[in-house]
């Protein structure tokens, strides 16, 4: 018999990942953590397209941390780089994917080219409605709280809102994934049992696989391993 609720359990909605391992995967053969972060890109096209085919609707990539400006500037300035050939690279890949580009974190943090790259990718993309690939850049949950915690107090304390009025749905709405529905799962890579101040409002019922690949080692097999475990997972959200 099917269960009554399959089509929620078949294909997961909203994928998140936190894409880690690829300073390791480098050390690992000699060679300089860009060289892993390079990988680290032809690893996010593979679950890009593996995602879209299996019908996820939203994927979110945790592609930089608030926390990461404090590695070297060497790094950083490296990554910055590739972030913009990645995305000039794949934009008409995306767009012949009919997957649409988004952007959540504080962007205003970022280099200007590289904000006007993602702005660019990001409106070229606007119309795709397959699937929707969220980069999570400059991006920390806690801050993300933060200014939704700012925003609705401002606007309480100009009269506009009823402090008592405020809940779930209210808070969910100051959010940047103010129109996005919450991951239903999570993947990690490289073994780490840690969410890294990721989307910490929006996973509170999402189902967490981790692996011990590398980020640049992640294949589609693997993709698909963290599908079908995911299959197997009973979503009761607090009920029995
Ligand atoms: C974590 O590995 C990875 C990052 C901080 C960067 C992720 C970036 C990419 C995969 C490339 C760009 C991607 C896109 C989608 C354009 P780590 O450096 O923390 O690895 P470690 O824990 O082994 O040191």
């Amino acid at each position: 018999m099917t269960p009554p609720n399959a089509t929620e359990r078949v294909v997961p909605r909203h994928v998140a990942v936190i894409m880690d391992g690829n300073g390791r995967w480098a050390k690992q053969r000699n060679l300089p953590r860009i060289e892993g972060h390079r990988e680290g890109a032809n690893a996010a096209r593979r679950t890009i397209t593996k995602a879209a085919k299996a019908g996820v609707s939203f994927l979110t990539l945790y592609a930089f941390s608030v926390e990461n400006w404090k590695r070297p500037a060497r790094e950083v300035s490296a990554l910055m780089s590739l972030l913009v050939e990645t995305l000039k690279r794949y934009e008409k890949e995306l767009a012949e994917n009919d997957i649409s580009l988004r952007a959540i974190g504080r962007l205003d943090d970022l280099p200007a080219n590289v904000r006007k790259q993602l702005d660019r990718t990001i409106q070229r993309t606007a119309h795709h409605r397959r699937m929707t690939l969220i980069l999570a850049l400059s991006y920390g949950a806690r801050i993300e709280i933060l200014e939704a915690t700012r925003a609705l107090a401002r606007r309480a304390a100009s009269g506009q809102l009823n402090p008592d009025s405020i809940d779930e749905a209210t808070f969910a709405s100051a959010l940047y994934t103010h129109d996005i529905p919450d991951p239903d799962l999570l993947i990690r890579t490289s073994g780490e049992m840690r969410v890294s101040n990721f989307l910490l409002w929006q996973i509170s019922y999402a189902e967490i696989h981790v692996t011990s690949t590398l980020w640049p080692d992640f294949a589609e097999t693997d993709f698909q391993r963290a599908l079908a475990d995911y299959a197997t997972r009973e979503r009761r959200f607090g009920r029995v």
